[in-house]
């Protein structure tokens, strides 16, 4: 099953046009199974990048889209414009893996919540489905910090109950977006993987265009970092490169 995760597109007046149109083309070339969108669609949350956002994902040829909102699609009441252009899907199940999304923005806060009701939810939904299946997790805001990005104040406010949910489920991979810097944990079998921005300028740590391509095996997920017109690596080779970079 091959699953590509786009982040943080911005679409605004001024976002980077010319990455996401390229990043569509190229992601509508692996043909993959689902798209999951993590979040920051928008820059302001307002109607007219809305509308120019949803004529960028109805370029994206694939039946399976799942969109999730972030903490900029949330700013100037645009919360209530998100559930309109976009339908947000809370499960999305087939034979090889679930992926249960969790809505992390609140309006007009930075910082992201799941509250107790949503992790209690998220819990009683993936260990339901101990058949073998993969589970994922899709949320906006990052789960554990990311090394040089700096102070960290616009978090999960209680990322530690949905960690501890992510590991009582048996959960395999959690998506992340937000920080726009793309990064990876593996935590005994759980491996959390941060994409960067696809299309907007602010870049932290890591400055190029990128998206993530997921490819989930029954007994491993392989995790492509793929920069927008250029390179690709494995994700977990980020990682290395910047111990490389530390240790001069
Ligand atoms: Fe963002
Ligand atoms: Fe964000």
């Amino acid at each position: 099953m091959l699953l590509v995760q786009l982040s943080d597109l911005h679409v605004s007046n001024g976002f980077r046009r010319d990455m996401l149109e390229q990043a569509i083309d190229e992601v509508n070339n692996l043909a993959p199974d689902i798209i999951v969108i993590t979040g920051d669609i928008t820059d302001n949350g307002i109607l007219q990048e809305y509308e120019k956002a949803r004529s960028y994902i109805n370029m994206l040829r694939c039946r399976n889209i799942i969109m999730l909102s972030g903490n900029h699609d949330y700013r100037n009441t645009g919360y209530l414009l998100f559930k309109r252009f976009f339908t947000p899907k809370q499960v999305y199940e087939d034979d090889q893996c679930i992926i249960a999304t969790l809505s992390t923005a609140r309006p007009d806060r930075d910082e992201g919540e799941v509250g107790y009701r949503q992790n209690l939810w998220l819990l009683n939904t993936l260990t339901a489905s101990n058949d073998g299946r993969v589970k994922i997790i899709a949320m906006h805001h990052h789960l554990i910090p990311i090394p040089d990005t700096g102070s960290d104040r616009i978090i999960v406010l209680d990322a530690g109950d949905v960690l501890q949910t992510a590991l009582e489920a048996g959960v395999n991979l959690v998506l992340c977006g937000h920080k726009h810097r793309p990064w990876i944990w593996q935590l005994g079998n759980l491996t959390i993987a941060y994409a960067g921005t696809t299309s907007s300028e602010r870049m932290r740590g890591f400055f190029k265009n990128s998206y993530n391509i997921v490819d989930v095996h029954k007994d491993r997920i392989d995790i492509t970092l793929k920069v927008v017109g250029g390179e690709s690596m494995p994700l977990k080779d980020i990682v290395k490169a910047r111990e490389v970079m530390v240790e001069g």
